[in-house]
């Protein structure tokens, strides 16, 4: 069957990124004979000069027809003068939440070619493989009441940390099912010295691991450790599960350990129902305002996303495999953009970071 993917740019440098990202896709369809049809609609200040939303009803409607998002990137400076309602009626968190996407995995490796471009060390960066298992529609980032309120110089600032029963066992049982297919290790993150949604989440993580996984090994650290250890000794760990904000948290430290917060993808699932399972693929890295139209930002984190849609939407393994090898090859190569290039290095552009990869894959050593 032919799957319906919908590609939405968004802000900043989102449309250079998602265009090589688009590049990879259609080789993919031309010489693999992936079975796609694809269409790009408007998100962010493109969207909001069309129709005064950053997203329309339309295409909000067509996210959730898809059978994967691909999305470029959100904010810039320009939504300093866009009204907060519309903002939070058309923000990524609410396409998250509409989508139903409460698993996000943030995959963290470990590139041998980048290691000069990495300020921690060589030995400590080789080898790492982890994905961070994201909690994506709770905690704190929805939870009531919210808002700042009083009068001016003795305003209250009030967000809310929630987690049910149920929310929690959700995405536990997604890590843990990860786990299982990986190494047979989770370790779940929480503040549970300090917080009761975390108490609770490790009770219920504890419960589940107990009842429903007796083969994966569980352990759990506190975020600040982890924090900690992930700097000082990342490949102890293989699957990290989090919620919504130690997971955003800990997940950047992964542009640390990868070379760039530009190398790191990511994909956004729901509950598997009757063989359809909503999904959202994006770079991790923002819109990056800064090099924004300079033609210099780093592909890579769109092209693995994409990847991640060949593994975990159109179930090809061999393709995901194919495009992660021809990202690999393209690196060793000494293909870079200036955010991995290491002193003495020659950084190209984003353009030339997307042929180095459709070099690699029509050379067909990518696998
Ligand atoms: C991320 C980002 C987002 C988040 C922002 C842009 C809302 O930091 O995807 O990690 O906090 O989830
Ligand atoms: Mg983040």
């Amino acid at each position: 069957m032919t799957a319906k993917i919908l590609i939405l740019p968004g802000d900043g440098i989102g449309p250079e990124v998602i265009d090589q990202a688009r590049l990879v896709l259609d080789w993919f369809c031309d010489q693999r004979g992936l079975d796609v049809a694809v269409s790009e609609g408007l998100y962010g200040l493109p969207a909001y000069a069309a129709h005064g939303a950053l997203i329309s009803e339309e295409t909000l409607a067509d996210t959730v027809a898809a059978d994967a998002v691909l999305f470029g990137a959100t904010g810039g400076p320009g939504y300093d003068d866009i009204p907060t309602e519309v903002r939070r009626r058309g923000s990524l968190l609410r396409i998250r939440r509409e989508l139903g996407v409460y698993t996000n995995l943030r995959p963290i490796t470990g590139y041998p070619a980048l290691a000069g471009a990495v300020s921690l060390k060589p030995e400590t960066v080789r080898g790492v493989d982890i994905v961070v298992v994201r909690e994506l529609n709770g905690g704190i980032y929805f939870g009531q009441p919210r808002g700042i309120s009083g009068t001016e110089g003795t305003e209250v600032g009030t967000n809310t940390l929630t987690y049910a029963t149920g929310e929690i066992e959700r995405i536990a049982r997604a890590a843990f099912a990860l786990a299982r297919g990986r190494s047979g290790r989770l370790t779940s993150v929480d503040k549970s010295n300090v917080l009761e949604t975390s108490a609770l989440w490790r009770r219920v993580v504890n419960r589940i691991g107990r009842d429903e996984y007796p083969d994966v090994a569980l352990d759990h650290i506190l975020v600040d450790n982890c924090a900690m250890q992930l700097v000082r000794a990342p490949r102890q760990f293989d699957v990290l599960l989090a919620d919504n904000m130690f997971g955003d948290i800990l997940s950047d430290i992964g542009g640390a350990i990868a070379g760039s917060l530009g190398m790191l993808p990511s994909a956004s699932l729901g509950a598997s129902e009757a063989g359809r399972q909503a999904a959202l693929y994006e770079p991790v890295h923002g819109s990056a305002p800064d090099i924004t139209g300079q033609g210099i930002a780093n592909p890579l984190g769109a092209i693995l996303s994409l990847a991640m849609a060949f593994r975990h939407t159109l179930q090809q393994p061999d393709d995901a495999d194919l495009l992660e090898a021809a990202v690999d090859t393209a690196l060793q190569a000494g293909a870079r953009t200036p955010d991995i290039a290491a002193d003495g290095e020659q950084a190209g552009g984003t353009a030339d970071m997307g042929a180095a990869v459709l070099a690699a894959l029509a050379a067909g050593d990518g696998g």
